[in-house]
């Protein structure tokens, strides 16, 4: 580990004085539908990854990851591959895949005409979201998480906020906080836990919850609601899990140890 343990107390000023200056830069999502379709889930799963982290979980060969959080998928809760007869067809999604290939990018195998991930991430949960009208073919699904991305802006507001990578440790609590004040919902943050004889964890996924209207809410559950989404997309031996209120470390590029 080259990066020596350095105070978080500047990051947390740099927060509080950013977040209340940029509040309303960065609340313009509102998505109104309402449609009422017989439901199996409550919320989806807006998944964005971190490449540099995605990449140090896999025994991949993993080149240049982008320098910005991608999409990983957009997944409804407590459901899974719900029509396996309904096939992935990248022809369906040929206008999308220029900003498919930018933003929600095979991170791990990175041939521009692989749509393995996307197939993946169709079949096991688009098939599911499907059943509410807004998402209901293959187009409508991979461009709506296209949209909800685009408009949640997570990079243009996290530089905004002062978080960036960085050598420098971040306190867990102090991303949380700035999150939650940006967008005015509890975010779901996971993170590689600490390495053998490590004391910092390395932050990795970003979840904002929808409604099945597509407006944003909490992930926080109810009691109803206690369900464990399985880890479907296996990167590596390693796993992500719900990210300790400790010292985090966020990436700036891959580092392999031993
Ligand atoms: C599954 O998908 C196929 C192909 O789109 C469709 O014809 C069928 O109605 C779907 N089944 C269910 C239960 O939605
Ligand atoms: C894939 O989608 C295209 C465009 O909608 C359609 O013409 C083609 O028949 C589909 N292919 C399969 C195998 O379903
Ligand atoms: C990749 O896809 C593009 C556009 O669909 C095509 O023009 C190109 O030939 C493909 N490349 C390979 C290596 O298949
Ligand atoms: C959080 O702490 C628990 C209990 O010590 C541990 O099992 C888990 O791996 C930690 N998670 C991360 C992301 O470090
Ligand atoms: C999210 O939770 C916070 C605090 O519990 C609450 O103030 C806020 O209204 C909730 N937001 C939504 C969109 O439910």
């Amino acid at each position: 580990m080259v990066n020596k343990m350095k105070p978080a107390t500047a990051h947390y000023l740099i927060l509080g004085s950013f977040c209340l200056a940029f509040y309303s830069g960065c609340t313009s999502y509102k998505f109104l539908e309402s449609e009422h379709h017989p439901r199996t889930w409550k919320k989806l799963f807006l998944v964005h990854h971190w490449p540099v982290t995605v990449c140090k979980m896999s025994e991949n060969d993993c080149k240049d990851p982008p320098q910005y959080w991608t999409i990983h998928g957009l997944w409804p809760d407590k459901v899974d591959e719900c029509n396996r007869t309904w096939h992935f067809n990248v022809t369906e999604i040929k206008d999308l895949l220029p900003d498919m290939r930018h933003y929600w990018p095979d991170i791990l195998h990175s041939s521009p005409n692989r749509t393995q991930f996307w197939k993946h991430e169709w079949e096991k949960h688009g098939t599911c979201a499907a059943t509410v009208e807004p998402l209901n073919s293959q187009k409508k699904y991979f461009g709506r998480t296209l949209d909800l991305y685009q408009k949640l802006d997570l990079n243009s507001c996290l530089l905004k906020v002062g978080i960036k990578p960085s050598s420098t440790y971040y306190q867990m609590t102090a991303i949380k906080e700035a999150l939650t004040s940006v967008y005015g919902v509890t975010p779901k943050v996971q993170c590689l836990p600490p390495e053998e004889g490590e004391e910092v964890q390395t932050i990795g996924q970003i979840e904002f919850c929808f409604t099945k209207d597509l407006e944003l809410r909490n992930c926080t559950h109810s009691e109803a609601e206690s369900y464990v989404m399985p880890n479907n997309w296996h990167f590596g031996p390693e796993e992500l899990s719900v990210c300790n209120d400790t010292l985090t470390y966020y990436p700036a590029q891959v580092q392999f140890y031993n």
